[in-house]
């Protein structure tokens, strides 16, 4: 599997306040990534990069220099979150923008910590969305409680608590992904998480005047091989093994959940990458059964839950998703966008404010045309309902898979997937079966 999207950006950031270079191994080489490699550059950092090794010449915070320009950010909510929190404490200007899609996602959750904590932000709308302004400050430690679980709020607070007078605390409704405190903790700094309720935890930080990384390798991306621990489920005849795939428990929901609806996936933990655990996971053709996910699991597959449809959309009765209001806030309005995907293959669903009911049917679908609204997982979701298709699905944009997964129209055809493309004008539509 391609590097892990959130362990490769993380490596970025942090190796770019890091006391001297980090040798990344295993950096995912994709759009949004890139588009922090740009950034660090814009900050200053060197960044040496070769396939998929790079070397961050860390500079600790005072070596950051304001940037000449404005930061493009590309597609990648990831990067628009974290780095106004890294760069918060730096007495510099620094404006955010990004594609049509960054400048629909919603802002204030990190711009109002981050106000509280002392910096002066600024946003379009009355600091609700992008582009952002950031002229750091002298920070201090803030409590703060997050409305919704996101790895992405806590962490911007998080890296900004690491150069504020002070403990900085954030309280998270469920455990959202963790790979920002493995990776300050495996740089030196302090960072502690106290469950206080059935999934509800305390993160604390405390202020580090430097982060101390030499080598940092990148597990394989758990999201990335989600499409085909589903693909092999759902294709006939089909066994697909992924190895060296992170298996952080903040990120493999979608096993809890597929195990429920009875599907055949074996997994074998097997040391480390880093900071995190890693392992291979096996799954194989079987018939599925329906299931209930609820806002305390969302965040341990949030970007799981369109797959988690598709495959509630083959399995025996009626699964429902409830709790999941933020995937309207992702690359696309993920309810709505795979509310039409899976009526566009003849599925029954019903959307709800904060989920959807999916009334599965064992026999599949024959096909149909789908449109990816230009989010990477939904173009990769519709090639997977393709492949198990009997007919082969239509996607309107495959280009927009680079954002996280490159060489996926690759891989699918390395296991025995084809593509048609269907237009002589650039090629971006295709049909997988
Ligand atoms: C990410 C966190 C998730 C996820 C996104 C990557 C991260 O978002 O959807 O693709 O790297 O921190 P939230 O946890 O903020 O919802």
């Amino acid at each position: 599997m391609p590097g892990d999207k959130s362990v490769s950006h993380r490596a970025v950031l942090l190796g770019a306040v890091n006391d001297g270079p980090v040798a990344v191994k295993g950096f995912l080489r994709s759009a949004d990534t890139l588009a922090t490699v740009a950034a660090a550059r814009a900050l200053g950092v060197q960044v040496d990069e070769q396939d998929d090794s790079l070397v961050v010449h860390g500079r600790g915070w005072d070596g950051l220099r304001e940037p000449e320009n404005v930061i493009d950010v590309a597609n990648s909510g990831t990067l628009i979150r974290l780095l106004p929190g890294l760069i918060a404490s730096r007495d510099m200007l620094c404006v955010l923008t990004g594609d049509a899609s960054i400048r629909r996602r919603p802002m204030a959750r990190v711009l109002e910590p981050l106000t509280a904590m002392g910096a002066t932000v600024a946003g379009r709308r009355g600091n609700t969305l992008p582009p952002v302004a950031v002229r750091g400050g002298a920070l201090r430690g803030i409590s703060h409680t997050l409305a919704v679980a996101s790895a992405q709020v806590k962490s911007c607070i998080l890296l900004a608590g690491l150069r504020a007078a002070g403990e900085t605390v954030v309280t998270e409704p469920a455990p959202s992904r963790d790979h920002t405190e493995r990776m300050i903790r495996f740089a030196g700094g302090r960072v502690e998480r106290e469950e206080i309720a059935a999934g509800a935890g305390v993160i604390r930080v405390w202020p580090v005047d430097s982060l101390l990384m030499g080598m940092l390798a990148v597990p394989g991306d758990f999201s990335s091989a989600a499409f085909f621990v589903v693909a092999a489920i759902l294709v006939p005849d089909s066994e697909i093994s992924i190895t060296d795939v992170g298996l952080n428990p903040t990120r493999t929901g979608l096993l809890k959940v597929l195990e429920r609806m009875g599907a055949a996936v074996e997994v074998k933990m097997g040391g480390e990458a880093g900071p995190e655990p890693v392992g291979s996971v096996t799954s194989r053709t079987c018939e599925l059964s329906a299931t209930d996910v609820d806002a305390t699991e969302v965040p341990s597959l949030i970007d799981e839950l369109p797959l988690f449809l598709l495959a509630a959309a083959k399995a025996k009765g009626v699964s429902r998703l409830r709790g999941a209001a933020e995937l309207r806030a992702k690359e696309s309005d993920r309810l709505r966008s795979m509310a039409a995907l899976l009526r566009a293959l003849g599925g029954k669903v019903v959307e709800y404010p904060d989920g959807m009911d999916v009334e599965g049917d064992p026999r599949g679908w024959d096909g149909g045309s789908i449109v990816a609204e230009a989010d990477h997982r939904l173009a990769m979701v519709g090639a997977i309902a393709g492949a198990a298709s009997r007919d082969g699905v239509l996607v309107d944009d495959v280009g927009c898979m680079t954002v996280s997964y490159p060489g996926f129209t690759k891989t699918v055809v390395e296991l025995g997937g084809s593509w048609n493309a269907v237009s002589a004008t650039g090629g971006r539509p295709a049909a997988a079966s």
